[in-house]
């Protein structure tokens, strides 16, 4: 048996229940790929699962304590080996891709399968550039397709400096929107820089009270709901919530068209790749971690003030 090292936790928690240990190195089946994993992402989707809050979460990955005990979704890095049904990819590609809700990115190395939510990686970006496009481009481009986003049309982005702001500000001005985005101050160089046509500090300005409307109102962090926004959408305002609490799932139920809300899928990489190779999409990166600081990442994370992605290096 070979082994590698990787992040195990046993049960639900803070950041120290994540511990480096060496298990036994994955081998491929035969229709995937064993990644020498360069870099992942430390996200809030991860923190989130080693908390095991909010608790549906507990019925995907065991109610008292996680089945699957390598967490991380997202991996860049090199192919080391591929089944032997394997076409698409071949020793030595860079890759870049998500493993979901299979989890294990948190290792020197993963399996995913050749038809899973992989591609070659865009050559101008590196690994750790590449892994941080992932996570919020994947929610952002998720939920503003749900929202039938046209042209034109005002989108307003909270939280605009956050992982999946950055990514739903470029996205919105992809799709060709006018973009406001809400942040604190000290982030609107950013946020303009990524395509931010209006940006509204937060802690001073409450822009449901400045009498302006929009036509998607884009809450990535949960703190807004139906009710306080929707004398600030247009006639045929969405408000789109990928934090949806029970009050959103109730209002809708009487709001169906005006209102977006659900779990983001990773159906979006190959269009993240094209936004990526034309330029239209950049990865923000707040700070990186060698992998030993598995804890420290997490508590960046947990600290709700990081600036885009937060990158694990795990080889250096
Ligand atoms: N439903 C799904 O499928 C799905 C998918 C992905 C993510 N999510 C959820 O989406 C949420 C956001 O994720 P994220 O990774 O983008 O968050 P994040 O990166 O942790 O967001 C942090 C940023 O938010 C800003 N911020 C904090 N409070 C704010 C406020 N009241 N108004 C405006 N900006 C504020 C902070 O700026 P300052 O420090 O300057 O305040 C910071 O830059 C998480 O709860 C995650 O679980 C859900």
């Amino acid at each position: 048996m070979e082994a590698m090292r990787a992040y195990i936790y046993e049960q639900y928690g803070g950041p120290e229940v994540l511990t480096l240990q060496e298990i036994e190195k994955p081998i491929p089946k035969e229709n995937e790929l064993l990644v020498s994993v360069a870099a992942t992402s430390v996200s809030t989707g991860d923190a989130r699962i080693r908390q095991g809050n909010p608790f549906p979460i507990r019925f995907i990955n065991g109610l008292l304590k996680p089945k699957k005990k390598v967490l991380g979704m997202h991996i860049s890095g090199i192919v080391e080996e591929v089944g032997s049904k394997v076409t698409k990819f071949h020793k030595g590609d860079k890759i870049y891709g998500s493993l979901g809700m299979n989890f294990g990115a948190y290792a020197e190395y993963a399996c995913i399968p050749e038809d899973g939510h992989v591609s070659l990686k865009p050559e101008q970006y590196s690994f750790r550039e590449a892994v941080a496009l992932i996570f919020g481009a994947t929610t952002a481009l998720h939920f503003l397709a749900k929202s039938h986003i046209q042209t034109g049309e005002n989108v307003l982005v909270n939280a605009a400096s956050g992982a999946v702001g950055v990514a739903a500000v470029q996205i919105a001005k992809y799709h060709g929107a006018t973009v406001t985005g809400v942040c604190s101050q000290r982030n609107f160089e950013l946020v303009r820089k990524l395509g931010a046509d209006h940006v509204i500090d937060y802690k001073s300005e409450d822009f449901t009270q400045n009498g302006k409307t929009y036509d998607v109102i884009y809450d990535t962090i949960g703190t807004l709901h139906f009710a306080r926004v929707k004398h600030s959408l247009s006639k045929k305002g969405r408000f789109v919530t990928n934090n949806a609490q029970i009050r959103d799932y109730l209002a809708y139920v009487f709001n169906r068209t005006k209102i977006v809300l659900g779990v983001s899928s990773d159906d979006g990489l190959d269009k993240i790749i094209r936004m990526a190779e034309e330029g239209k999409l950049v990865s923000v990166i707040d700070s990186e971690y060698s992998f030993g600081q598995m804890r420290l990442a997490h508590e960046r994370v947990d600290s709700g003030r990081k600036v885009g992605n937060v990158v694990m290096n795990i080889r250096n």
